[in-house]
């Protein structure tokens, strides 16, 4: 008797529907502490905080449910946000250190401690499973359905995950738009996010756009989440110095997460991505959410090394990595980019019909680059200067009528124009030690691109291509579907599994924002996902862009951001009135913050040939990396990084800042001791300026050893890179 009232007491503890009895997780050096508890009417809530301070207030978590004719009748009534009750709490820790195939560092640790907590809900009799992981620089949470008779298939409607912050913080944000990261980026305090929004959504009569600095500018596909939407990660700065990060990772078969700001209490609420129906996501348990994850700590440069994000990513799936390598590559782009060249081969043809049109009947048009002859210029460049690939776009039939008419067969991805020999170049890139770089612009057609995809891979292997550049410029096919929806994120997914299966790497261009999927799948070497070095040619990025993408961009993975321009002045070999917004020695210096194992050298190479002792840096650098040392950062302002070249003894080291110019002292006790090296330091000259005087700099030699200090000045919208070899 007694023993079966104990047990009573015991399960109506365990199964306690109100908050009493709050439960919690450390991180392993105690200084992140999450706190999971249900609220009033069993909502799962939890509060996060750091070294004492507080940085998530009880914040709910949450799904609303469809309840449409396809949701099971009677049990999708109720969403799965209240009636919970907790009926298990299990605790572990972690502790591995992995080994990634490319990245900052040579081997990652991934240490955490764990919190899962099994909550029932009565009224529709389901299960759920919320789990925390904590590291020590933040967290991430997610939500799990276990398969059961009452929660079988179900469409989510939205998420409900909050992040309640302690006040109006300083944010590095950008629009939240269901179609592009393409936007300038922002930094405001969180409460003038909805004015800045409101300033572009309802402009004053007579205002025109300001496309460098406006929150929302023009961009092929764009759907904006809400007035006061901004899009993961989201970097923030609260008043007493704590820096904020907020993503999610591993994003797989669900849509992309936005943040929608309450902004009277300064709640951020996950807003996903919707299908052509208006639903988020379609599950079938088991199944489980991505990670929802904020990374805290009060030194800005734990947000740019922290592996957080790939740490909550599942381990490499792929089983021979050996393939999969770090390419510097130029290409026949930039050209084409600032309006000096086209990718289409005739003006001759109002549209084309792919199998039918004959492109040998007709008249070039003269300005298409993607020519046999300028193809090899580009080879020979490549091959002279230490570079491994030539990527060529507009090599394929269909860029007559590519853009802007939601065109459904669009390429097919394996016929070339006349002009385009595809066997002789391979042939001769191969003789000289380069190979091309693939491109498939989808044009957004995604489902004509999984049409051809396998021969489109096939036809990759036949010539020796082993890396692709793709790209979902447009609306996307099916129409009605969204870049950041499910479907779409399962394509992208599709697209780098297949073409594993190839041994083909890929760098997929106006793709989902990366949530550290390249742990798994590391030949995705790369995205853009972000306003690139592309639209310095269009309106311009202003210098602080590139000191807030390793902060916020760069979290999920790497970004083909193409840059290099080392004629910063476009007006001098082109059309194009545009000037590049950093200074020459900036652009070098790009590099080595915006870390990737696929970095272009965007400039064409009679521009390389004016400034080759600058270049000499380009060709001489590594990127790829076994160690990597943030000397200081502050998101918006600056970063100094000095990373150690794979498998070498050499070292790299970069700084960049925005317009306001930075002083840095290079401490290199990361050095061996009892060795020397040469220093090649590029540096701003004094006078340079990113808008006045870009292109002044100046080029030293020295040797140096642990210990020693150097002290660089960075003009604004400069920077400064130094290659330091072992002797
Ligand atoms: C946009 C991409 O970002 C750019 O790099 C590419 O050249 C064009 N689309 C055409 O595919
Ligand atoms: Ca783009």
């Amino acid at each position: 008797m007694k023993t079966l009232f104990s047990l009573l007491i015991l399960l109506a503890f365990a199964c306690m529907p109100l908050g009493m009895k709050a439960q919690e997780v450390k991180s392993p050096d105690g200084n992140v502490v999450v706190n999971f508890s249900l609220d009033s009417k069993g909502c799962p809530t939890y509060t996060l905080s750091y070294k004492g301070k507080t940085v998530c207030k009880p914040s709910k978590l949450g799904l609303t449910l469809a309840k449409d004719k396809h949701a099971n009748a009677g049990v999708h009534e109720t969403d799965l946000k209240e009636g919970f009750a907790v009926v298990d709490t299990r605790t572990s820790s972690f502790d591995e250190t992995w080994t990634p195939v490319w990245g900052q560092y040579k081997q990652v640790r991934n240490h955490y401690n764990e919190m899962a907590v099994t909550l029932h809900q009565t009224s529709a009799d389901r299960t759920i499973i919320i789990r925390f992981r904590v590291y020590d620089e933040g967290m991430g949470l997610r939500y799990e359905f276990p398969q059961q008779k009452n929660l079988n298939y179900f469409i989510i409607k939205q998420e409900n995950t909050q992040f309640a912050l302690t006040g109006d913080h300083m944010a590095w944000w950008l629009a939240g738009d269901y179609d592009t990261q393409e936007h300038p980026g922002q930094t405001s305090r969180l409460s003038e996010v909805r004015s800045r929004m409101d300033m572009c959504l309802n402009p004053a009569p007579g205002r025109k756009p300001d496309g460098m600095c406006d929150p929302v500018t023009g961009n092929s596909s764009t759907s904006l989440v809400s007035p006061t939407g901004m899009q993961t990660s989201l970097q923030l700065k609260s008043d007493d110095g704590l820096y904020i990060n907020i993503h999610e990772a591993a994003c797989v078969d669900y849509s992309t997460m936005h943040l929608d700001l309450d902004d009277k209490n300064m709640v951020l609420e996950s807003a996903l991505t919707p299908d052509a129906v208006g639903n988020m996501c379609y599950m079938q348990t088991p199944c489980k959410s991505p990670w929802r994850t904020v990374m805290v700590s009060d030194d800005a440069r734990t947000m740019l090394s922290s592996y957080l994000i790939y740490n909550l990513n599942e381990p490499c799936k792929i089983e021979d990595t050996s393939w999969i390598h770090p390419t510097k590559y130029n290409g026949v782009w930039w050209e084409m980019i600032v309006g000096h060249g086209n990718w289409h081969y005739t003006n001759d043809l109002p549209s084309v019909r792919l199998g039918e049109t004959d492109f040998s009947k007709c008249k070039p048009n003269g300005t298409h680059r993607a020519n046999t002859k300028e193809v090899m210029r580009y080879i020979d460049f490549a091959a002279a200067n230490n570079l491994d690939q030539v990527l060529v776009e507009g090599w394929n039939v269909g860029w007559e009528d590519w853009a802007n008419m939601w065109k459904f067969d669009v390429f097919d991805f394996v016929t070339p124009y006349p002009d385009f020999d595809i066997k002789a170049l391979n042939d001769y890139a191969h003789s000289k030690g380069v190979k091309l770089m693939m491109h498939h612009e989808t044009s957004s057609s995604a489902i004509n691109y999984e049409r051809h995809m396998e021969a489109a891979y096939n036809l990759m292997n036949e010539y020796g291509y082993d890396a692709v550049k793709s790209g979902y410029v447009g609306d996307i096919i099916p129409r009605g579907e969204h870049h950041y929806g499910q479907f779409m994120n399962n394509h992208y997914l599709r697209c780098i599994t297949e073409a594993a299966k190839h041994k083909i790497m890929v760098n997929a261009h106006e793709a989902t924002r990366p949530t550290g999927l390249a742990r798994t799948y590391p030949n995705l070497v790369g995205n853009e996902s972000a306003r690139g070095t592309e639209y310095e040619a269009f309106s311009g990025s202003k210098p602080d862009h590139t000191v807030v993408l390793p902060f916020t961009r760069l979290q999920g993975g790497p970004m083909d951001y193409t840059p290099g321009v080392l004629e910063t002045d476009l007006s001098t070999w082109s059309n194009n009135p545009h000037k590049v917004h950093t200074t020459l020695v900036g652009q070098l210096a790009v590099y080595m913050v915006m870390w990737g194992p696929l970095q272009m050298a965007a400039d064409l190479p009679e521009n390389y040939e004016k400034y080759s002792d600058a270049f000499q840096f380009i060709r001489d650098m590594a990127i790829d990396w076994d160690d990597s040392r943030y000397i200081d950062a502050e998101p918006g302002a600056y970063i100094t990084v000095a990373r150690k070249a794979k498998g070498t003894d050499n070292w790299f080291v970069g700084g960049k800042c925005n317009e306001d110019g930075h002083k840095v002292t290079v401490n290199f006790d990361f050095l061996d001791a009892g060795r020397k090296y040469e220093c090649t330091i590029y540096a701003d000259a004094k006078d340079a300026h990113y808008a006045t005087n870009p292109k002044a700099y100046v080029i030293t030699k020295k040797t140096v050893k642990k210990g020693d200090k150097i002290k660089m000045v960075e003009a604004p919208g400069g920077g400064f890179v130094m290659s330091v070899m072992a002797k």
